[in-house]
């Protein structure tokens, strides 16, 4: 099976496990993926159209950048790339933007990414990336993945949405397939739940699994995934299980 790569790292990516994945999606459906962070699922699954959502701004707005205008998003991002730049520089200029929604930030966004400790998205409370300079030396520029991200964004009928998971999961009707990939419940405090400044909780999870509930009985179908403890099998209960065996954090997406 030939897997394709996202131009980013994400926590919790799924492109180590996508083979285990795909073999559960049904094919030419309307596909919704109310979490799609680095986007592994959307560029390996093959649907008649696509709702691609997620709370962060920042992410859809790289998203637009390479649907509207790659050619601007791939210059600006190699310029810093291939530019002497201090990457705490970069962050502060990246945390306190004089316009919203610009190429600068999504090619920034991008640099951080890469350029960041193991790919991780964080923000504080006031919701700054606030993600540490990583180790690596040598920073790979993902172009080519910019360019394959780009085609698929243009070339198949997907629309982009930044907004609750709530709202997404309410666009769906019969025929629907909804791919959740949330921010996994795990009893571990330390577990990484801080892609957003308000995390995703106990009460999210349970929110998200009535709301997935709701789509099914109007004609969707919902697949989840999340990691396997009491609490999920508790919250899920009304769903078949399937278990895959995977090891994911940041590094290794
Ligand atoms: C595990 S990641 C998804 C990874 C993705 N499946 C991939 O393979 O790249 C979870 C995503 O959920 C998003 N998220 C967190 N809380 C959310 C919410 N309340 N509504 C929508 N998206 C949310 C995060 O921004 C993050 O991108």
């Amino acid at each position: 099976m030939n897997i394709e790569k996202s131009f980013l790292k994400w926590p919790g990516g799924k492109g180590r496990i996508i083979d285990k994945l795909l073999p559960h999606f049904p094919k030419d459906c309307q596909f919704i993926e109310p979490f799609v962070g680095a986007g592994n699922v959307f560029i390996n699954v093959s649907a008649k159209s696509y709702i691609l959502a997620d709370i962060n701004h920042d992410l859809i707005n790289t998203y637009s950048w390479l649907k509207d205008d790659l050619a601007m998003l791939y210059n600006t991002t190699k310029e810093l790339f291939d530019t002497e730049n201090d990457f705490y520089d970069i962050r502060s200029q990246f945390n306190h933007p004089k316009f919203r929604e610009t190429v600068k930030l999504a090619a920034q966004f991008i640099y951080l990414n890469r350029h960041g400790f193991n790919g991780m998205c964080r923000y504080n409370k006031k919701g700054e990336f606030n993600v540490p300079k990583g180790k690596h030396k040598n920073i790979y520029f993902p172009g080519a993945e910019m360019i394959n991200f780009s085609n698929k964004l243009l070339y198949s009928d997907a629309s982009l949405l930044c907004c609750d998971f709530t709202l997404t999961i309410g666009l769906a009707g019969a025929g629907s397939v909804i791919y959740c990939d949330p921010p996994y419940l795990t009893k571990h405090k330390d577990s990484f739940v801080g892609y957003t400044p308000s995390g995703f909780c106990y009460s999210d999870t349970e929110l998200l699994a009535d709301c997935l509930y709701d789509a099914v009985l109007r004609g969707a179908t919902a697949i989840i995934s999340n990691c396997d403890n009491s609490a999920t099998r508790d919250i899920f209960h009304r769903f078949k299980l399937h278990s895959i065996d995977a090891m994911l954090n940041s590094k290794l997406n």
